[in-house]
């Protein structure tokens, strides 16, 4: 296991120098996967998988990603397990970390993870949290260095670069301002009043690594990605119809896609709504990436996974 106890469970928890080493590391294990040359560092190893809420892309890649490099996942949900029943976290955390060597959670509030984390003797990863998901964000820069960069250097392509964010300033907001931070490129936010992105939720140091715009048309002018979420995350459903209405104007469409530059992406972590936070047109269209972004979902994570368990190879 890397030395110190390393956990994932937010964007900041790695370091630049980590995140070069791990988009060139998923690089190279992308390569292998599509070339069938077997990667199984990680054989012998069990990953525990914690949900409390829904998911598709997130459990798939985890749980493949496992399998591929030659370990093992157990899947446990609120409903099936003693974490519904309300045996305390810090005990299941003790519990679980003493019979698998990695576990990643997706849960409510970013404090549950943390409480887990401190009581766990094995790396534990955010697989989303109300306040965060940067395993997303960790595949979403590596499809932008993919189509707009190089693996080698794969940082450089960030420089100075535009990503516009258009819609509520949730979990996915807060991690694209934390990556900003870090990595050196600018977030224009725009969100409907009463949405905004909270800089101190986000845990942002540097005012200047985004900018907030009340037109999402204004927030895409000269972007190099356009990308957007979800009205309603998952756990807010109770406000489903006051957000329709308050969000009706921050739907990514052609025009805003226009105001960006030509050669911009589009991404969505998905699932999506089209005709909600985003044209059908824009998302099936030309300039939309979002099924590299969430193929990469799997390549990304495989590589974070060899990193907190067998450190950098
Ligand atoms: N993008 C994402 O995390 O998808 P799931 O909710 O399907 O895991
Ligand atoms: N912001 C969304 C992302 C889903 C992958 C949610 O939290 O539900």
């Amino acid at each position: 296991m890397r030395q110190p106890l390393q956990h994932y469970l937010q964007f900041t928890d790695l370091s630049v120098e980590d995140y070069a080493y791990l988009f060139n590391r998923a690089a190279l294990i992308k390569a292998k996967f599509k070339a069938y040359d077997k990667h199984q560092p990680l054989t012998d190893r069990t990953l525990a998988m914690i949900f409390e809420k829904a998911s598709t892309r997130t459990r798939i890649s985890f749980e493949a990603g496992m399998y591929q490099m030659g370990g093992a996942v157990v899947h446990l949900t609120t409903g099936d397990s003693q974490l519904g029943r309300a045996e305390p976290i810090e005990d299941s955390a003790k519990v679980i970390s003493r019979m698998v060597d990695l576990v990643m959670i997706r849960t409510y509030e970013q404090t549950k993870i943390e409480r887990f984390a401190a009581n766990s003797r094995v790396p534990v990863i955010n697989g989303l949290t109300n306040e965060f998901h940067p395993c997303q964000i960790l595949a979403d820069i590596f499809t932008f260095i993919e189509h707009r960069g190089d693996v080698h250097q794969p940082l450089d392509c960030l420089k100075g670069k535009v990503v516009a964010w258009v819609g509520d300033g949730n979990n996915m907001a807060n991690t694209w301002l934390q990556a900003a931070d870090l990595l050196g490129f600018t977030v224009h936010v725009s969100t409907p009043s009463g949405y905004e992105v909270n800089q101190a939720v986000a845990g942002v140091r540097n005012a200047n690594c985004f900018k907030v715009f009340k037109d999402p048309l204004q927030a895409c002018q000269g972007a190099d990605l356009v990308t957007t979420d979800v009205w309603t995350s998952m756990g807010f459903e109770a406000e489903n119809e006051t957000r329709r209405q308050a969000f009706a104007a921050w739907c990514v469409d052609e025009s805003m896609m226009a105001a960006a530059h030509k050669d911009a992406l589009f991404m969505h972590c998905l699932p999506a709504h089209r005709g909600e936070e985003v044209q059908a047109e824009v998302i099936d269209g030309p300039q939309s990436v979002v099924w590299d972004e969430a193929e990469n979902r799997l390549h990304v994570q495989k590589a974070l996974m060899e990193l907190l368990l067998l450190g950098r190879q």
